[in-house]
């Protein structure tokens, strides 16, 4: 039985999740991994986390340097969040020669191919399993699994916060506001909120993602990212109206040399499996050249999931050779990123209730090259009405020429949303 100390650093929501189920569950991991695992230090900002849990005292560490320095420690979790001080925690741990295990999406985005690099050159692994999906192992499928196979395309729900918040307004009519509140109780936020809602959570993971899938760096910068703020509870009941579900997409796709990647809402339509999938769980759809389609569902955030995902990279880390290798990080210089894409459209504008109006839209629409795939008028005041258009696809420069000239019709009031479609 090999003995192996580790620690952590950050005992929150994700760390607090990993060190009870390395304490439960420890005998049984020494039974079916023959490795038994001692969480030996903490480091936090004070002693708080530690008393919480009542864990003793002697465990606590404040020093960095110290830590780094203690030759005893094998692996060190990090679930501080933020780039820094964790990078430069990071960076002091793998060149003392220990192995890292990370949930920080945003610092891998940001740093992944330097921290890589560092860990390669001083012979120890850096694992982030649990910086994407949660609980669900989809960087081990797409690193380790799926080497036979060129992907295609990923579609994705990969951040939970706002599944959640989506999913409460959608069935439980509960606002904005009241969902994102519960979902900072329920620990799926991050620190700062906005990451989520503004989609810059997801498309951090979403560069990571798309790196492992295309085996090359898809820089966070370049994913097109655009949050749920913006979407209100009539957005839900007029896509329910039409058959879909409100959704914060991730989507990335390769083209030969040309990636595309952006997160952003879309119409989901109800026969999609995505549209069924909600609250807090997160699924990524893909497909592969000699797979076909493969569907990963399971809880995209919180303690016990992502818990479970570090606790995972530990036993390998410990186990296994000393490096995490999956090819995501060296950039391919022929590369390029997508600065236009196509998709369909739904758009939702108050007209002037009377005749031609819905014409006037269309030849708008024509003339810019987008034709309308379905109309639905909901029932007006009268002098107002409210039209619901889906659009076949259309390049966004299309249709976003088009909007400009539409929001300019005298018989338009206001185009109250325009929203991709899956
Ligand atoms: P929490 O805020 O719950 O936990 C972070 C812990 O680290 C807290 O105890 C915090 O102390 C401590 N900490 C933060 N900064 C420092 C510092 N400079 N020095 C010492 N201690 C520090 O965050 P989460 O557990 O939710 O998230 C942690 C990481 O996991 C993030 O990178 C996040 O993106 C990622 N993640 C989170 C998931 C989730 O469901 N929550 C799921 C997947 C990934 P204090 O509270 O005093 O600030
Ligand atoms: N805030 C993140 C989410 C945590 O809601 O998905 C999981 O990465």
């Amino acid at each position: 039985m090999q003995k192996k100390k580790i620690a952590i650093m950050g005992l929150g929501t994700v760390g607090g999740g990993a060190y009870d189920i390395l304490t439960r569950n420890r005998e049984y991991i020494m039974s079916t991994q023959d490795i038994d695992i001692e969480v030996a230090a903490i480091l936090d900002r004070d002693e708080t986390p530690l008393i919480r849990r009542g864990i003793a005292k002697s465990l606590f560490c404040s020093d960095i340097d110290k830590l780094a320095a203690n030759g005893d420690i094998e692996l060190v979790i990090e679930t501080m969040g933020g780039v820094e001080p964790a990078k430069t925690f990071i960076t002091k741990l793998l060149r003392s020669g220990k192995s890292v295990v990370t949930a920080n999406k945003e610092l891998l985005a940001k740093h992944w191919t330097e921290l890589t690099r560092l860990a390669e050159q001083n012979g120890v692994g850096l694992y982030f399993e649990a910086s994407c999906v949660g609980g669900v192992p989809i960087i081990r499928a797409l690193g380790e699994s799926l080497q036979g196979d060129r992907i295609q395309s990923v579609y994705g729900i990969i951040n939970g916060t706002t599944n959640y918040i989506l999913s409460k307004m959608s069935t439980e009519n509960i606002d904005y506001t009241g969902a994102l509140a519960d979902a900072q109780k329920l620990g799926f936020a991050e620190a700062d909120p906005k990451s989520d809602v503004e989609g810059y959570d997801a498309a951090y993971k979403l560069s990571i993602l798309a790196s492992l899938a295309f085996h090359t760096v898809v820089p966070y910068e370049s994913v097109y990212r655009e949050g749920i703020t913006k979407i209100t509870g009539a957005d839900i009941v007029n896509a329910h109206a039409l058959g879909y579900e409100i959704k914060l997409l991730a989507v990335c796709k390769r083209d030969g040399d040309t990636v595309e990647a952006r997160v952003h809402p879309a119409l989901v339509s109800r026969s999609h499996p995505l549209a069924a999938v909600s609250g807090a769980y997160n699924a990524v759809y893909l497909n592969g050249d000699s797979v076909g389609d493969l569907m990963f569902f399971g809880a995209g955030a919180g303690a016990s999931p992502t818990g479970s995902a570090i606790v995972s990279d530990t036993v390998k880390a410990l186990k296994g050779p000393r490096c995490c290798d999956f090819g995501g990080d060296r950039s391919d210089d022929n590369i390029k990123f997508a600065g236009d894409f196509t998709s369909g459209y739904y758009m939702c504008v108050t007209v002037d209730d009377k005749p031609g109006v819905l014409g006037k839209i269309c030849t708008v629409l024509s003339d810019n090259g987008v034709s309308i795939k379905s109309a639905l008028q909901r029932e007006g005041t009268g002098e107002r009405t409210t039209l619901l258009l889906l659009t076949h696809r259309a390049s966004e420069r299309s249709i976003t020429a088009a909007m400009g000239e539409i929001e300019k019709l005298p018989v338009v009031a206001a185009v109250e949303s325009m929203i991709r479609v899956l």
